[in-house]
């Protein structure tokens, strides 16, 4: 098949990844009522069209943070990339670099800071989470500022893991018995070229974040448990003015949902926040990201970078995005299949889609640059609250 949008790369994803690694990618937290609830809320929004208005030449890029960006789009975090591919950290930093937009580093990252790094040339952002050992918060934001990192992303929606049966089901975080041994074995037998590429080719399999304070895990599931077992139920607002004086780069918060999160993120000195809902891996039942926007875009408007994910599937995503008042979207799973499928040149091929689908619907609704676009260029359901 040639991939034709981002949807045909999850159906390669499936494809080529054992069912369990799949599962750990695409699922959600119990129904998946609010995962889905993302793509329903993007697609509740109709685009307005204005005809006749010359629209010969298109202006789609921007800033992020301060910096350039040919679009005003960053890759999400997401743990575990480096299963996906052969190193896929630095496959996807490479892909967002060839593009001109950000790559966000998880905390579970195979590769580490340091391998990304010297992979780039361009300044990537960094995911957190708050671990209850705050020593290796600081260690980590060190290395982070030692590579040059631009922004933190620190996630916020993490108090307690969600539930997710598809994780449950594909054995990922319970202790391995015989039987989930063999039927792990022959799921990656089945996948043959993932087990040449990322199981072989892609060692060595360890958080490479995390090493020096799990010596003992061998395998990235021993990793897991280590940092769900460091994810930090007490974490408040103090935290946060304290992590402000632990990192003097922007910080954005991610997993904000209420207009009065993100006032208080604001007072406490973040730079952004990043409207999500972890793609309905958290909370689930939880406000679906793009109905939540508009409200805490209002709120906040012109005091806080605003960006959204959770569901962005197509151009016209980043297009109601921009129009209910946020400055970008982050993209997850797409790009994760994306890279599953394709590796770095599978990235920019996404990169490249949401990009031309962008370009195309803009011009069709008779705008030329995203600056234009308002919450008029919408017709839009009546608002729940
Ligand atoms: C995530 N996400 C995530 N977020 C985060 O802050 N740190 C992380 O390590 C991860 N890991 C992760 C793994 C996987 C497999 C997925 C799918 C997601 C959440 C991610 O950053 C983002 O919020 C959502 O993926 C956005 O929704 P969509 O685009 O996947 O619908």
């Amino acid at each position: 098949m040639h991939p034709a949008c981002l949807y045909d790369y999850r159906a390669l994803a499936q494809k080529r990844l054992p069912s369990f690694l799949f599962g750990y990618l695409d699922g959600g937290s119990f129904g998946e009522l609010t995962m889905r609830d993302n793509e329903a809320a993007w697609a509740r929004h109709r685009l307005r069209q204005f005809v006749l208005r010359d629209v010969s030449k298109l202006e789609v890029s921007g800033s992020l943070l301060g910096r350039a960006a040919s679009l005003p789009l960053a890759l999400a975090p997401v743990g575990l990339a480096g299963l996906m591919r052969r190193r896929g950290e630095v496959q996807a930093a490479r892909a967002a670099e060839a593009f001109g937009v950000p790559f966000c580093m998880s905390t579970v990252g195979l590769c580490s800071i340091e391998e990304v790094r010297a992979a780039t040339r361009e300044p990537f952002w960094f995911q957190l989470y708050l671990l209850r050992d705050r020593g290796i918060v600081k260690e980590l934001l060190a290395r982070a500022r030692a590579a040059q990192c631009s922004a933190l992303v620190f996630t916020v929606d993490l108090a307690r893991l969600g539930i997710r049966y598809s994780d449950i089901r594909g054995g990922v975080n319970a202790p391995p018995t015989l039987k989930s041994q063999l039927t792990r074995v022959l799921d990656v037998l089945k996948h043959p070229r993932w087990l040449a590429d990322v199981a072989i080719g892609g060692q060595p399999l360890v958080f490479g974040n995390l090493t020096q304070y799990v010596p003992a895990a061998r395998n990235p599931e021993h990793f897991k448990a280590w940092v769900d077992s460091q994810f930090d139920p007490s974490a408040s607002w103090k935290d946060i003015e304290w992590l402000r004086t632990q990192w003097d780069g922007p910080i954005l918060l991610k997993g904000i949902l209420e207009p009065d999160d993100a006032r208080m993120a604001a007072s406490v000195g973040a730079q952004g926040i990043v409207v999500s809902n972890h793609g309905g891996r958290q909370l689930d039942g939880a406000q679906a990201s793009a109905d939540a926007l508009p409200r805490i875009a209002e709120a906040v408007a012109g005091k806080l970078t605003v960006l959204v994910d959770g569901g962005v599937r197509y151009g016209n995503d980043l297009i109601k995005a921009r129009a209910l008042g946020a400055d970008g979207v982050m993209l997850g799973r797409p790009w994760a299949w994306a890279l599953a499928a394709r590796g770095e040149q599978g990235v920019r091929e996404v990169l490249g889609m949401v990009d031309n689908e962008l370009r195309n619907s803009l011009g069709l609704m008779g705008h030329t640059s995203l600056n234009d676009l308002t919450r008029d260029s919408l017709l839009s359901p009546v608002a729940r609250d």
